[in-house]
């Protein structure tokens, strides 16, 4: 793994809760080369790793440029970006720009829907987009105009093809999903990024959409509390063995393997805790997980886990490989 070290060159206030931040190279050379859709993950602290989406121009080298949503309820990784972080500072990103949300530059349509500061993976595509000469489209959903970040570059961007959705703090004043992707047309690519309702929303909207076609990033940081609780509905608690450090934990149903693991001081890197990010994956060695992760494919589901995220069938106990 290569770090890289960079220097915040620039911050600004875009709304009352998301600031920019522009970024180069700590020693003045090249920034690693990046595609649309890729993010960054940057060292907090010595546990903490957060992944923050690129949002300028794919594949600058001089400067990367990104926008983050200070969480009142977070994991302070936002707070940390938003208080302590000034310009001049240096920071250090894990490893080079990684994509795990491409745009299909084979696609003949594309159309994209974001919430919030799910805007930032999203500008990025536009920019590659109108350099492709691409049939683009993007809705955009916001509370306001007030409430929306990168307003006046978004309108350069995506010119014609862009629609804003301000729904005032009520979703249903908001995009109407059914009738933006009723009807899919030919060689149609979706791309979602945004809050976990919205994407929850949009894809069911367009479950009737061909395989392979839609696309989606989920911004833990716009996920809202009543999710979180939703999610832990029914948990039941399980035991955890770690085969490397030689100790056995209980997880109880109200916790994640991975807050049982900071607790036990058990090291494991983490950035979204929603299980889209990838960090947290450690090996698998026995067991029935319940996988409720968005990261690992099938095969992978043999042999690793999401530990922020996913936990134990019912009845099983899990051994893991750290
Ligand atoms: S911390 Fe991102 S997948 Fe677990």
């Amino acid at each position: 793994m290569s770090q890289i070290k960079i220097k915040v060159t620039d911050i600004q206030q875009l709304t009352e809760n998301i600031k920019k931040f522009e970024f180069v190279s700590a020693d003045g050379g090249h920034l690693p080369s990046w595609e649309a859709g890729s993010h960054i993950d940057v060292e907090i602290d010595e546990h903490m790793r957060k992944s923050y989406s690129l949002a300028n121009k794919p594949g600058d080298t001089e400067r990367w440029v990104t926008a983050i949503l200070r969480e009142e309820n977070g994991g302070g990784g936002s707070k940390y970006m938003h208080d302590k972080v000034s310009v001049g500072d240096e920071l250090t990103i894990a490893e080079p720009p990684t994509n795990h949300f491409p745009l299909d530059e084979n696609a003949a349509k594309h159309l994209l829907i974001g919430g919030g500061i799910g805007i930032t993976p999203l500008l990025a595509m536009g920019y590659r987009l109108k350099e492709m000469g691409a049939d683009y489209h993007l809705h955009y959903c916001t509370k306001s105009k007030k409430e929306t970040a990168f307003y006046d570059e978004i309108v350069e961007v995506f010119g014609d093809g862009l629609t804003f959705h301000h729904d005032g703090g009520d979703p249903s004043q908001g995009i109407k999903l059914d009738d933006v992707l009723g009807a899919q047309e030919d060689d149609q690519h979706l791309y979602l990024c945004g809050p976990g309702g919205l994407i929850a929303a949009a894809r069911e909207a367009a479950s009737h959409w061909r395989d392979g076609t839609v696309h989606f990033e989920l911004f833990a940081s716009a996920k809202s509390d009543e999710d979180k609780v939703e999610d832990t509905d029914g948990d039941q608690p399980f035991e955890v063995e770690l085969k490397v450090s030689g100790k056995t934990l209980s997880v109880p149903a109200d916790k994640s393997i991975l807050e049982i693991l900071w607790e036990n001081d058990v090291d494991v890197m983490y950035a979204c805790e929603d299980g889209w990010c990838g960090n947290c994956k450690v090996g698998l060695l026995s067991g029935k997980v319940d996988h409720r992760d968005e990261f690992l494919d099938d095969a992978d589901r043999e042999n690793f886990m999401q530990v922020c995220i996913s936990r134990a069938m019912p009845g099983e106990k899990l051994v893991l490989d750290i």
